[in-house]
C-alpha cells in the first residue's frame, strides 16, 4: 500500500483528502502543526473512515521531526497542503508567509531528497493567473505579477518546484491550481473550520445563515458581469479531494515530470447567484448590504478544466447547490453558538 505524506491534512482541502486517499487504497500519514485546524479532526477522520489514522502534530519547517518522519514510514509520494492562506494577512504580514510558505516547501524538498522521494502533488491556486484575459482560463496563460504575497508564494513554489525537475531528473510534480473550493463531507463530520471572522464567501454566508453574524457585505455591484457582481468558479471539496488521487494515478501512469492542472468546474458563478443557491437549499432569507469593492479582488475568473478533464481522468460531479447543502448541514452542525 503506497503511503503518502499529507501536510496541512488536518485542514479543510488536507481532510477531505485523506478520506479520498483511504477510499482509494492509499496509507495517508497527516504531518500537522494545527496552526490553522484542530486534533479534533483527526478524531472525526478517525470516524469517518472506520479506522485509525496515522498522524504527527509537527511542524514542515522542522527539518528534523521530518526526516524522523521519514525515516519511520516507507513514504512514496507527498501532498503539500500546509501553508497559510489569508490573502489580507499576507500583505500586513509578509514575512510570516514567506518564512511558512516557502521555507515550509524547502524544507520538504530537502528531507524528500535525501529519503530518495521523488513524487510531490503541490495546492497552487487560480490566484496565480490574477484577472486573465481570457475566460474560461486554461493553464497556459500568462503568469503576471502576484497582486498579494499570498500569491507570490504561490508562483515562487510552482517556480522552485519546476527547478527541481530541471535539477533531477527523477523529480516529478503535479501543481494544482485549485479554484474557488466550497462545501463540506456529507457527513458534516469534516468541513471548513475558519479561525475568527471568514475571509471566503461560502462560511460568511452560512454563519450569516446561522445568526453568527449579522449580515452579509457584497464587496461590489458594479462589475462589468450580468449582475455586477464578481464571478468565480466554486468547485466542492470533495470533487477537489478527489483531483489529488487522480494525480498520484497520473503520476504512475505517466512519464511527464510535470503536470499542470487547473481544479474548478468550469463554470462561473456570481456572488449574488452563490447566495442564491444557499437561500434554495437552507429555505432561509440571507441578510445581505451591498458594500465597497474589496481592494484587490478580480471581476471575474473561470477556469478551463479541459486538460483535467481528458489527462486526469478527472470531472467535478457536484453542482453549486450540493455544495452549498452540505455547507450549510456543516455550518448547523457547528451549533448556534460561535465556538
Ligand atoms: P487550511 O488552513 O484549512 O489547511 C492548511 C493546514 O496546514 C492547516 O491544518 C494548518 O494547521 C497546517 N499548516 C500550516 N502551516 C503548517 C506548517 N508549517 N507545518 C505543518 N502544518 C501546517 O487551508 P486549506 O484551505 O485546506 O488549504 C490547503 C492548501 O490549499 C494551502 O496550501 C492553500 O494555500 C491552498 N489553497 C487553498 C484554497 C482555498 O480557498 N481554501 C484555494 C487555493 C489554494
Ligand atoms: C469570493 C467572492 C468577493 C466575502 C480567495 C483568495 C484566493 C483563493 C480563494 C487561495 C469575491 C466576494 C467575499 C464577503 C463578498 N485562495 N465576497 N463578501 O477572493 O475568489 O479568493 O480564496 O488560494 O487566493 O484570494 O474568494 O471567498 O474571498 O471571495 O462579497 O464577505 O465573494 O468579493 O468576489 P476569492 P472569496
Amino acid at each position: 500500500m503506497h503511503k503518502i505524506l499529507v501536510t496541512g491534512g488536518a485542514g479543510y482541502i488536507g481532510s477531505h483528502t485523506v478520506v479520498e486517499l483511504i477510499n482509494s487504497g492509499f496509507e495517508p500519514i497527516i504531518v500537522d502543526n494545527y496552526s490553522n485546524s484542530n486534533p479534533l479532526v483527526i478524531q472525526n477522520l478517525e470516524k469517518l473512515c472506520n479506522r485509525s489514522i496515522t498522524h504527527y502534530e509537527a511542524d514542515c519547517n522542522d527539518e528534523k521531526v521530518l526526516s524522523e518522519i521519514f525515516n519511520e514510514h516507507n513514504i512514496s509520494g507527498v501532498i503539500h497542503f500546509a501553508a497559510y492562506k489569508a490573502v489580507g494577512e499576507s500583505v500586513s504580514e509578509p514575512l510570516k508567509y514567506y518564512e511558512n510558505n516557502i521555507g515550509s516547501l524547502i524544507t520538504l524538498l530537502k528531507v524528500m531528497n535525501r529519503f530518495d522521494v521523488s513524487t510531490i502533488v503541490f495546492s497552487s491556486s487560480c490566484t496565480v493567473y490574477g484577472q486573465p484575459d481570457q475566460l474560461p482560463v486554461s493553464e497556459n496563460a500568462v503568469i503576471r505579477p502576484a497582486n498579494s504575497p499570498y500569491g507570490y508564494t504561490k508562483q515562487v513554489s510552482e517556480t522552485i518546484l519546476q527547478d527541481c525537475v530541471h535539477a533531477n531528473p527523477k523529480f516529478r510534480t503535479v501543481l494544482l491550481r485549485y479554484f474557488n473550493p466550497i462545501g463540506a463531507h456529507p457527513s458534516s463530520l469534516i468541513g471548513e473550520l475558519p479561525i475568527g471572522i471568514p475571509n471566503n464567501l461560502v462560511p460568511f454566508i452560512t454563519q450569516t445563515g446561522a445568526g453568527w453574524r449579522n449580515e452579509l457585505t457584497i464587496f461590489g455591484d458594479d462589475y462589468n458581469t450580468s449582475d455586477g457582481t464578481c464571478i468565480r468558479d466554486y468547485i466542492h471539496v470533495i470533487d477537489l479531494a478527489k483531483a489529488h488521487v487522480k494525480a498520484f494515478e497520473w503520476l504512475e501512469k505517466n512519464t511527464d515530470s510535470i503536470g499542470v492542472f487547473n481544479i474548478g468546474t468550469g463554470n462561473g458563478s456570481s456572488v449574488l447567484q452563490t447566495i442564491q443557491a444557499f437561500e434554495k437549499v437552507s429555505g432561509i432569507k440571507l441578510a445581505y448590504k451591498i458594500g465597497n469593492r474589496r481592494e484587490g479582488d478580480v471581476e471575474q475568473i473561470w477556469a478551463s478544466n479541459d486538460k483535467a478533464v481528458n489527462e486526469l481522468n478527472w470531472k467535478a460531479i457536484y453542482s453549486l447547490e450540493d455544495a452549498m447543502d452540505h455547507a450549510w448541514k456543516w455550518q448547523l452542525k457547528l451549533g448556534e453558538k460561535q465556538p
